[in-house]
């Protein structure tokens, strides 16, 4: 997306910082994303993590996408903002027992279950409401994402799901429980992923893993493939769309289906990271011993990316029109070091009140902001109401 003048003009009458939305890109992200996935029948989930902005949420809902959920506020959000609950699935190692109530007492598709103990509780909790819970479990096939190790999470070492040394263990539990019905199995490998051969490694480790539960005659409604496709940080405007086309294409070439099985995706970044920028102000330019600082009003409080994983956003300062260059440390407000969006970036000469745009914020942006320091983050901008306001 690029920032017109009408917008940027709007944008210094207001109160920063915001969220601006472009809610053509994220049309045209939806609409790619859905024709390619029904080319082969694929079901999409979108993963409310990313951004539960009600907004965006229709948005999502009118392209005909399911739910997936981490959380029973999640689940009770996706059932408010209109989504079907037979196309909630609901994941994370750490459900409680009022978040699984919550879920069964609306009857959602798909609890993705991530351990033994969580079966045997999903079950109990089940029979008390006089309920079958429809589960998928959810395995760790130790397949390497090859990404920030913070948002790997199909590899031995990480917390998520089940191995597959446990998996006799895990159907015997399953075959005692008669409040729990198995439908799928599910995976996620992590988050920001670009080399699309992980994709291909997964599909041949489901592939083995299948043959696993043919051998001791277990039929899988679904094959549950997670999300994680990543997008382009680097060239946003050149980029603006994931390659949806080549992604589906790994899966319909690799992965091998028995008879009426379905293939479900969740996704969340590759929705919406492209469709919103972070607009701040530039508070103050300070020049340091060694470098200069950017001094914004935003500051992790509204985008923690860069400050948790070592993120890297593509910043731009809209208002300065020059081109002699100058190095910035570009940093936030809040009283911590670790405050800062990036190092020695060269801007053009920069000043007080020029209004900056961090791009490819829309997923894991203003999802995670808090109110640390007691910061306000303002309402939201949407690309098909500016022309109004102005
Ligand atoms: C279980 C599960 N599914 C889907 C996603 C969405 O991942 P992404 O936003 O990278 O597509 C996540 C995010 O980490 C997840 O944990």
């Amino acid at each position: 997306m690029v920032i017109s003048q009408d917008q940027l003009a709007h944008f210094n009458s207001l109160k920063t910082p915001f969220y601006f939305y472009d809610t053509q890109l994220l049309e045209r992200t939806l609409n790619f994303a859905k024709s390619e996935a029904d080319k082969y029948g694929y079901i999409l989930h979108y993963a409310m993590k990313a951004n539960v902005n009600d907004k965006v949420l229709q948005a999502v809902h009118a392209h005909g996408f399911g739910a997936d959920c981490v959380s029973g506020g999640e689940v009770q959000k996706a059932i408010d903002a209109g989504f079907s609950a037979d196309e909630v699935v609901f994941a994370g190692v750490g459900k409680s027992d009022d978040e699984i109530l919550t879920a069964l007492s609306h009857d959602i598709f798909c609890f993705n279950c991530e351990s033994i103990q969580e079966i045997q509780v999903i079950n109990e909790l089940a029979a008390q409401e006089g309920k079958v819970a429809q589960i998928a479990v959810r395995i760790n096939p130790n397949v390497s994402a090859n990404t920030h190790a913070h948002i790997s999470t199909g590899l031995k070492e990480n917390k998520f799901g089940v191995n597959m040394s446990e998996m006799d263990a895990v159907l015997e539990v399953i075959a005692a429980s008669k409040h729990i019905k198995l439908v799928g199995i599910h995976f996620h490998i992590g988050s920001q992923i670009t080399d699309l051969s992980s994709y291909k490694n997964l599909c041949v480790r489901v592939n083995q893993i299948q043959e696993w539960f043919v051998a001791r005659h277990v039929a899988l409604e679904f094959i549950n493939v997670g999300g994680g496709l990543g997008i382009d940080y680097y060239n946003p405007e050149v980029n603006d769309v994931a390659d949806f086309k080549a992604y589906f294409a790994i899966f319909a070439e690799f992965l091998e289906l028995r008879p009426g099985q379905k293939v479900h995706f969740e996704l969340g970044r590759s929705i919406v990271a492209q469709c919103a920028s972070l607009i701040a102000r530039v508070l103050y330019v300070k020049e340091g011993e060694t470098t200069n600082f950017m001094i914004l009003d935003a500051g992790m409080t509204e985008l923690i990316r860069p400050m948790l994983y070592q993120a890297y956003h593509k910043i731009n300062n809209l208002s300065a029109i020059g081109t002699t260059l100058a190095s910035y440390d570009v940093v936030g407000p809040i009283c911590e070091s670790t405050d800062t969006f990036a190092k020695g970036l060269e801007l053009p000469l920069s000043k007080r009140k020029d209004i900056i745009e961090i791009k490819s914020a829309g997923a894991y942006g203003e999802v995670m902001a808090s109110n640390y320091n007691l910061k306000t983050l303002h309402r939201s901008v949407y690309s098909d109401e500016v022309s109004v306001v102005i």
